[in-house]
Parts: C-alpha cells; sequence; structure tokens
C-alpha cells in the first residue's frame, strides 16, 4: 500500500521541502512537487526523485494567492488521473517565510506577507484539497520551534507559526472523523537559505544556535525532511492533534 501513497508537498523547490519530497519518495511515495516561480528548482527536485527511482510531478503554486487554489486543485485533479489514483495521501504544508525584525520596523506590508502566507494560504489550501484527501490521509504543517521558545525580534513570524499550530488541532478536531490526521512539526533552526541562509552560512549565529541544543548543532535540511517523512509513514496512523518539534533539544 506504501507504493501507491501520493504526497504534495509545497515550496519543495528547495530548502525543507525540497528534503521532505525526497524523503517521501525514497519510501516510494509519489510527490507532488509545487513551487510559486522557481521552475528549475521545483525540476531539479523532480530530477532528484527520478534518479532515486521514484515519481515525480511539478506544479506552480503560490499559496499566498488563495485565488488560485480552485485551478490548482483542477490541476492537481488531472494529474492523479494521469497517474491513476483519484486521492491524495500525504499533504505537506511547508512553504512559509518569515519577516525578522524589532517591533518598531516591522511594516503592515511585512505582517501581511508573514499571515497571508503562512496562516491563510495554509488554511485555505488544506480547505481547498480536503474534498481530494483519502481516509487516513495526513496533513502536516510546518510550524516551527519559536512557537516554544522565544527570541526578540521574531514576534510577526512566530505569531503566524503559533496560529498553524493552533489551526492544525482544531482541523485535526474537524477532520478526526474523516479519518484524516492533522499534526504540525516544529523545525528548530537549520541550514538552508530560509533568514538570509543566516542559520548556515553565519559561522557566530550557528554557534550562538548550536549552544542552546542538547545536541550541540544546529539541524540539516535531511534531518526535517526524515521527520517529515517519519510523521507521514503508515505506523503514525493514531497520531493527530500534535506538535513535534525537532531541534536538537533547543533550549529545554
Ligand atoms: N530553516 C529553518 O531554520 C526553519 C525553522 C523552522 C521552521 N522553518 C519553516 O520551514 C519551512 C521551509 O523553510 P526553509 O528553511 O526550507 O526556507 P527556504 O529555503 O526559505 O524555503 C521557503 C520555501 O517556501 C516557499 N514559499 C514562500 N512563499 C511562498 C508562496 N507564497 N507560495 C509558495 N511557496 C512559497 C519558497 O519558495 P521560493 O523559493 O519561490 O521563495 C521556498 O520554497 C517554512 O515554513 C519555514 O518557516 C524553517
Amino acid at each position: 500500500m506504501t507504493a501507491e501513497r501520493i504526497a504534495l508537498v509545497t515550496g519543495a523547490n528547495r530548502g525543507l521541502g525540497r528534503n521532505a519530497a525526497l524523503a517521501l519518495a525514497a519510501r516510494g511515495v509519489r510527490v507532488v512537487v509545487t513551487h510559486r516561480g522557481d521552475a528549475d528548482g521545483a525540476e531539479e527536485t523532480a530530477r532528484r526523485v527520478h534518479a532515486a527511482g521514484g515519481t515525480a510531478a511539478v506544479v506552480r503554486l503560490d499559496i499566498s494567492d488563495v485565488s488560485s487554489f480552485g485551478a490548482f486543485a483542477s490541476e492537481l485533479s488531472g494529474l492523479l488521473d494521469r497517474w491513476g489514483a483519484s486521492r491524495l495521501d500525504i499533504v505537506v504544508n511547508n512553504a512559509g517565510v518569515g519577516v525578522f525584525g524589532p517591533l518598531e520596523t516591522v511594516t503592515t506590508n511585512d505582517f501581511d506577507t508573514v499571515f497571508g502566507t503562512n496562516v491563510r494560504g495554509t488554511f485555505f489550501l488544506i480547505q481547498s484539497l480536503v474534498p481530494m484527501l483519502a481516509k487516513g490521509a495526513r496533513v502536516i504543517n510546518v510550524s516551527s520551534s519559536l512557537t516554544r521558545h522565544t527570541s526578540p525580534a521574531t514576534s510577526v513570524y512566530s505569531a503566524s507559526k503559533a496560529a498553524v499550530e493552533a489551526l492544525s488541532r482544531t482541523l485535526a478536531a474537524e477532520l478526526g472523523p474523516r479519518d484524516i490526521r492533522v499534526n504540525s512539526i516544529a523545525p528548530g533552526p537549520t541550514a538552508t537559505d530560509f533568514n538570509g541562509g543566516a542559520m548556515r552560512d553565519d559561522a557566530g549565529m550557528r554557534r550562538g544556535l548550536a549552544a542552546q541544543t542538547a545536541l550541540g548543532r544546529v539541524g540539516e535540511p535531511e534531518e526535517i525532511g526524515d521527520a517529515i517523512d517519519t510523521l507521514a509513514s503508515e505506523g503514525l496512523h493514531w497520531m493527530t492533534a500534535q506538535r513535534i518539534e525537532v531541534s536538537g533539544g533547543a533550549l529545554l
């Protein structure tokens, strides 16, 4: 049954989304790789899936453009038809943005971009996709360790991820009777392009963040990809409405 499953991963053209797509594909899951404009990055993710013997297709999706979700769902439906399937088994709401700065520097535009993408986009994408979800489907929403611990200049971003966790729990209650699980995963600082690549490229920041973790280092994107794949695994079908932090034991 595992080989038949199909996952959609948003923002899978790079970073944690790409690694989630690769980890799922390595388990035999077919992957819909979405991107908001970086078609080359998404094609590279699909190329790596194919090179490893998996199946992937690329579809454009800007999660801040809720008005496009109807057309996206139709395109997705056509793709599932071509794959001889009618339902999605896994949705990874990974695409997200951060704007970081102290209170005085944050603009209304920053606020709307972060909430429009991370919260509004995630919520309405789930709403659009629910009719296509299989019995037993998993929705995995990417949050952040910043919802549990506090760091100055992260207020809007961490509030948006707290909202993602809150809606995950409520949707778990609403969708449970339809046999759909909704969980959130909260990565700690991980070495990607995120926040200007600081967690990957800024040695001082890496040292500082590493010192705050039980494991003594920041995360690598493959480790979050593996964690997302594990959350989607069929063995975890009794788990829903949970927040799973994958942060190397940050700020315990
Ligand atoms: N890295 C970390 O330390 C860390 C920690 C905790 C949580 N997270 C979360 O993990 C997720 C992935 O982050 P990352 O580290 O992989 O960062 P990243 O390298 O900056 O990737 C962000 C991804 O989100 C996509 N995206 C942003 N806005 C979008 C939109 N409107 N529509 C569709 N896609 C959009 C980006 O697309 P483009 O390539 O087109 O920009 C990109 O694919 C985010 O939700 C982030 O908040 C990251």
